[in-house]
């Protein structure tokens, strides 16, 4: 039976506090968090409402730092324990060899699968291989795992990522006809992980041939993606290097029309070192990702131009339903999205992503949407994602 968006956001409002690291609910997804340094646990299977599968699922996230794996760890965990799975939660610190640990320790707990949002793609080989060795299949969770015994990769399609803010940008300054130049900077993502080199290409690819044409002018010289890349996805690495470029490049008065950044968390960085060191008067055009509460304040605010808006809990529903047919042992093919009745896109894609040259990984990819001032309530409100809280500013509905 599927789940309806409504019962999953009413779900995850029972987890809201858990998800914020601000309560701890006994016997819940908050007693499988364990990214302040605690062990994995389990939670008992189909304590929502599910008769019980018998099955275990591992479910590792990468940190509850970054705003949108609290709700990513908080809908998988619900999901599955209301479908009868007993589960275990581990959010690792952004550190990889934590993370290495806490999936080591899924392992001998007797998960069935394993659900892995991995923070380094390329770090986690020995325990993968331990993995298949063992036949646990691997779902790579939203960033791809470099390793074959990855069976299937659930993810939004992260090159379109890229160009739905690159083309927001050409329609922004109207580049097929205004003159220009303008003057553009970038920033992107942890090279760590698999999905920030799709984001930054995506977004690259399109504007390239308004750079190359001189429309667009990359007043520091940085298009290279090492170069721009943000260490973890952290506010601070960003805000650091934006002042940095700002100091270096703008001190003198020269306009800064847009900053690409390829997610919020990096985007809330650049946008404060804008409002501090930029000296111009005029608003910056600037993307981000994922529709983090402050950056929809931003929003909201004119301080950031869009965010692309991932519904996790649609990826959540996606994975669900590919574990039960692993387990289940039915085909997975593009009859899963055939068969559903997921109220939302998806496609099968067996020819986008590899974990080792040659080695296809069949993967699963919903649709990302574009997020401004103007669409936010109807995008994100009407379907019950967000509510509009008391100061007129969106706040998550868990909230
Ligand atoms: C996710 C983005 C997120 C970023 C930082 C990426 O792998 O796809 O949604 O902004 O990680 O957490």
């Amino acid at each position: 039976m599927k789940k309806t968006l409504a019962s999953i956001l009413a779900a995850f409002l029972s987890l809201s506090l858990v998800a914020c690291g601000g309560g701890n609910s006994g016997n819940s997804a908050a007693s499988g968090s364990n990214d302040q340094g605690g062990g994995a646990a389990s939670s008992a299977a189909g304590q929502a409402s599910g008769e019980s599968t018998g099955k275990k699922v591992g479910i590792a996230m990468p940190t509850q730092d970054l705003e949108r794996w609290n709700r990513d760890g908080a809908y998988l965990d619900e999901q599955f324990k209301a479908a009868g799975y007993e589960t275990v939660v581990t959010y690792s610190n952004n550190k990889a060899e934590q993370q290495v640990n806490d999936i080591q320790n899924m392992l001998a707990q007797g998960v069935d699968i394993l659900v892995v949002a991995a923070i380094d793609g390329e770090a986690l080989n020995t325990v993968m291989n331990d993995a298949g060795a063992e036949g646990i299949p691997v779902i790579a969770y939203d960033r791809l795992i470099m390793n074959d015994n990855v069976s299937y990769y659930v993810s939004f399609d992260n090159y379109t990522v890229g160009t739905l803010q690159g083309q927001y940008v050409i329609n922004a300054l109207d580049l097929n006809n205004a003159a220009g130049p303008f003057n553009i900077e970038f920033t992107a993502g942890d090279p760590a992980d698999n999905n920030a080199g799709y984001f930054f290409n995506g977004a690259m690819d399109t504007l390239k041939p308004f750079i190359d044409s001189g429309k667009l002018k990359v007043v520091s010289g940085q298009t290279d993606f090492n170069t721009v890349a943000t260490e973890q996805w952290q506010t601070d690495v960003a805000l650091d290097r934006a002042q940095n470029v700002l100091a270096s490049y703008y001190a003198d008065g020269t306009k800064l029309d847009v900053w690409v950044c390829s997610n919020d968390s990096t985007a809330l960085g650049v946008a404060q070192a804008i409002t501090s060191d930029y000296a111009g008067g005029n608003s910056v055009i600037m993307t981000g990702q994922d529709g983090d509460v402050a950056n929809l304040r931003n929003i909201k605010d004119g301080v950031q131009s869009m965010t692309v808006y991932k519904a996790v809990a649609n990826e959540a529903v996606v994975t669900l339903d590919l574990v039960k047919a692993i387990l289940d042992g039915s085909t997975v093919d593009n009859s899963l999205i055939t068969g559903s009745n997921w109220g939302f896109e998806c496609a099968y894609d067996t020819s986008s992503y590899f974990t080792s040259e040659g080695h296809n990984c069949p993967s699963f990819l919903l649709v990302p949407d574009v997020i401004t001032a103007d669409n936010m309530e109807e995008k994100l409100v009407t379907p019950g994602y967000y509510k509009v809280g008391a100061d007129g500013y969106l706040e998550a509905t868990n909230g």
